[in-house]
């Protein structure tokens, strides 16, 4: 079945230009003018942006987390009607499994038959063992070129000490894997989380006094160190604060393969949201932490500058009236993260480009290209060229509403966004050459994703 999308305007992440988008299938087969002749179903996209479907390659789909989970794959048609296409989620590591057991159970128990959006994985380190290391050189084997290691939440199965951190560096350097750090000094968040406990303060909004923005500073500096010292490359996720980010630029000016990525969440919403009564700000807990204005901002012209090259979504589909109560009594125990999947491009679009702050080429870049690029599925994904893959969104800039719950098909009980203003949306989305969601409504089905296997970088097309 070949599908033309006639009158649009290709955005990429260098350039723009009007012309039509022949497909063949699942593919991409030609661009230009005159190829009308050539197919049988024409889509007319005047008006419209086309932009490459969403890379988003920071989801937490069923995560175990604070003695709960995030909703599953089912909600993965949240992330089409938004404008993502693929993602990448983060791979729980069950107690006495290895990496590659893991991924295997995810898919299988979690992935296949649910999901509505291709998929790629990362590893995620929660049970260390001298195994370990000898497999993570093993996972582009299975598909799997990432692997997040963390160095906050102490008590957890989640937390490293440096001396992990930094083996797992030098593993992962010999197969090209690239080490993801959540930095954030686990120590400190721990000494200041019990503080804050003695002390009687005990809302959400303390989650932020016990998390402030040096912690985040130290732990990446620190994470940087280690790379370096393994002469390894590291992707640091979820910066959130100037100092964290300006350690990132200067150590990649520095000629260091040292990259980061931010979340829609810091670059609007602000410490003043978990402040929110009546243990609303638990709907903001996540970590790092929000930040105060000036952070925002820098957030903005980091990824202007190129100096974060990703932005992900961090999805965390935690609902707020039984599993962020969890903590009611005591922010500790609040599940940390948020909901978001579905808003990313309507964040990017409304208040970067509508606001001047980024280019629209920039957005297409942080949104799609460059996370393909990283995660090692581009040219397939995140492009719009001949023989990719026929994922792209017709954009309307032109539309204007609000973000609301009730619009929403994350599954969860709140928007981190409700109530704000939406400028443009994705007016249809494509997946392999399929009409999969038209003005917010979903039209494919349950279990149409494909799992895509991610090249290790150093391969022709890596971002690093
Ligand atoms: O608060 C967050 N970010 N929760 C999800 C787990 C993580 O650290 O990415
Ligand atoms: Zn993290
Ligand atoms: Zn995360």
């Amino acid at each position: 079945m070949s599908l033309l999308i006639k009158n649009g305007i290709i955005v990429t992440s260098l350039d723009e230009y009007k012309a039509d988008i022949l497909v063949e299938g699942e593919k991409i087969i030609a661009i230009g003018e005159g190829l009308d002749g050539r197919a049988r179903e024409i889509v007319d996209a005047a008006g419209m942006y086309v932009l490459p479907g969403g890379i988003d390659q920071h989801t937490h789909f069923a995560l175990p987390f604070g003695g709960t989970y995030t909703r599953g794959f089912e909600t993965t048609n949240a992330a089409i009607v938004g404008g993502t296409t693929t993602i990448v989620d983060f791979v729980p590591q069950p107690k006495g499994m290895s990496l590659r057991e893991s991924v295997a159970k995810h898919i299988e128990e979690q992935a296949k038959g649910k999901a509505m959006v291709d998929y790629s994985f990362h590893g995620m380190v929660m049970d260390v063992t001298n195994e370990l290391f000898e497999e993570i050189p093993k996972l582009p084997e299975i598909g799997i070129p990432t692997l997040k290691m963390f160095m906050a939440y102490k008590g957890t199965p989640f937390m490293c000490d440096d001396g992990v951190i930094f083996r797992g560096l030098q593993a992962a350097k010999k197969a090209g894997v690239t080490m993801m750090v959540h930095a954030e000094n686990g120590d400190i968040i721990d000494v200041l989380q019990k503080q804050c406990v003695e002390a009687g303060q005990l809302e959400p909004k303390y989650h932020a006094v016990s998390r402030p923005p040096i912690v985040e500073t130290e732990c990446t500096s620190r994470a940087i160190t280690l790379a370096e010292a393994a002469g390894a490359p590291l992707f640091v996720v979820h910066v959130s604060c100037i100092g964290a980010m300006e350690a990132i630029r200067d150590a990649f000016a520095k000629g260091l393969p040292i990259y980061g990525e931010t979340c829609p969440h810091y670059m609007v919403l602000t410490v003043d949201n978990l402040a929110k009564p009546d243990f609303e700000g638990a709907k903001y807990v996540c970590s790092p932490a929000l930040r105060t204005p000036e952070h925002l901002e820098a957030m903005w012209q980091a990824v202007q500058k190129g100096w974060l090259q990703v932005v992900g979504s961090d999805h965390c589909g935690f609902n707020w009236k039984e599993q962020k109560h969890i903590g009611y009594y005591d922010f500790t125990k609040i599940p940390n993260g948020a909901p978001g999947v579905e808003n990313r491009l309507a964040i990017l679009w409304t208040y970067g480009v509508e606001k001047g702050r980024i280019t629209r080429q920039r957005l297409v870049d942080v949104f799609a290209t460059a996370p393909a690029k990283f995660n090692g599925i581009f040219p397939r994904k995140g492009h719009i060229g001949v023989g990719a893959d026929a994922d792209f969104v017709l954009f309307d800039p032109a539309w204007k509403g609000r973000i609301a719950v009730e619009n929403s098909l994350q599954g969860v009980d709140f928007s981190s966004y409700e109530g704000m203003e939406q400028i443009g949306r994705a007016d249809k989305v494509f997946l392999r050459g399929k009409l999969v969601a038209e003005k917010g409504i979903f039209l494919g089905e349950l279990g149409q994703g494909s799992f895509i296997k991610g090249e290790p970088y150093g391969t022709a097309y890596s971002g690093l």
